[in-house]
């Protein structure tokens, strides 16, 4: 199990999580950030700062939003498992089903 982030933090990227995650699990997309469900250790820290409440253990995520379970894994099919999502910073790239969301108001 892990935390997900889900689809309140496309277009807001707040950025408030990273600076709560001892692990620097949570990685820098285009439009939204995603966390490294291998590298998360499910400490909870992250998710009350999100003021957009986008963050969420994975047996919680609202059913409108359960595909970002997906979303999130997916995204670190290239990646893979850097060790540190600072040295990596922003990937310039974003899961397919992110990219095609209409953008937000
Ligand atoms: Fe996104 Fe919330 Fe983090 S908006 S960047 S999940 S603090
Ligand atoms: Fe990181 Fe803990 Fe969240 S490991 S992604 S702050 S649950």
């Amino acid at each position: 199990m892990t935390y997900i982030i889900a689809q309140p933090c496309v277009d807001i990227k707040d950025k408030s999580c990273i600076e709560e995650c001892p692990v620097d699990c949570i990685y820098e997309g285009n439009r939204m950030l995603y966390i490294q469900p291998d590298e998360c250790v499910d400490c909870g820290a992250c998710e009350p700062v999100c003021p957009v409440e986008a963050i969420y253990y994975e047996d919680d995520v609202p059913s409108q939003w359960k595909d970002f379970s997906k979303v999130n894994t997916e995204f670190f099919v290239e990646l893979g498992s850097p060790g540190g999502a600072a040295k990596v910073g922003l990937t310039n790239s974003d899961h397919p089903n992110v990219v095609s969301l209409p953008p937000k108001e």
